[in-house]
């Protein structure tokens, strides 16, 4: 099945197109339970679904979230951890109930079943209805690095030099970056019943024009989304490799 996919002007237009569409989402199902991502990509997104929330009152009462990914090490507090960014970038200024927001832990000592009980949460739950993907300029999704196996579930993960660089620009220096992360899996994200992939800027040119060959391989596991049945791909014009320019 082909990939749906919405082509943006630019990153403002990107943004507001995935927010309609989850704000959409969140008024026809008030309890659904979202997939959330951190990186760069989604914060235009979010800023416009506090933007709607204050102006339009979609609420986020019964809204039940689950995050992709989370750096091994960093308590809640650090300005780096998901959770931090999560609550700083979104949960703060909408009406979600904390208690319903899920990210994975990265200061446990025993991952093994951390991991566990992530994935039995998620499923606990009926699972994702709507989860928002970025993309690594390696095709990672989530902190799931090439050679993933597509079997995955919830697991932790040796960080790939390529990806440490990408992130070193959120800390003092790449010896800052932390080597680790635990990450739902690409099984779990496959388990979801929508997905959006959202993508902005040149410098992820390549992994688009990989992701839309429609060649499915553990090497780009961003590729398994093409075995899908409802993917919709959201991508600038600076990433989309045959835009006009
Ligand atoms: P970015 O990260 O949005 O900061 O580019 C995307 C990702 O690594 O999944």
């Amino acid at each position: 099945m082909a990939l749906n996919v919405i082509v943006a002007k630019d990153y403002q237009e990107l943004s507001q197109k995935v927010a309609d569409l989850m704000i959409e989402r969140i008024r026809q199902n008030p309890e659904i339970k979202l997939g959330l991502a951190t990186g760069s990509t989604p914060v235009g997104m979010y800023r416009n679904l506090i933007e709607d929330h204050k102006k339009n009152g979609t609420s986020y009462k019964n809204v039940t979230s689950f995050n992709l990914d989370e750096y091994v090490g960093l308590p809640e507090t650090h300005l780096q951890s998901y959770r931090y960014f999560m609550n700083d970038t979104l949960f703060d200024h909408i009406d979600i109930n904390k208690e319903n927001t899920y990210v994975p832990r990265g200061d446990v000592d025993d991952f093994e079943k951390e991991c566990v009980d992530y994935e039995n949460l998620i499923e606990k739950h009926d699972g994702i209805d709507l989860q928002v993907l970025g993309i690594g300029t390696n095709g990672h999704i989530g902190f799931n690095e090439p050679g993933t196996s597509f079997d995955s579930k919830t697991h932790t993960v040796e960080l790939k030099p390529s990806t440490r660089e990408d992130n070193a620009r959120f800390f003092a220096s790449i010896d800052e970056v932390p080597t680790r992360a635990i990450t739902m899996g690409i099984d779990t994200i496959m388990k979801s019943k929508e997905i959006l992939l959202v993508i902005s800027g040149e410098n992820k040119k390549e992994a688009v024009e990989k992701l839309l060959s429609g060649e499915v391989s553990e090497d780009f596991p961003a590729s398994v989304l093409n075995n899908h049945p409802n993917v919709t791909v959201f991508v600038d014009e600076a990433a989309y490799p045959s835009a006009n320019k």
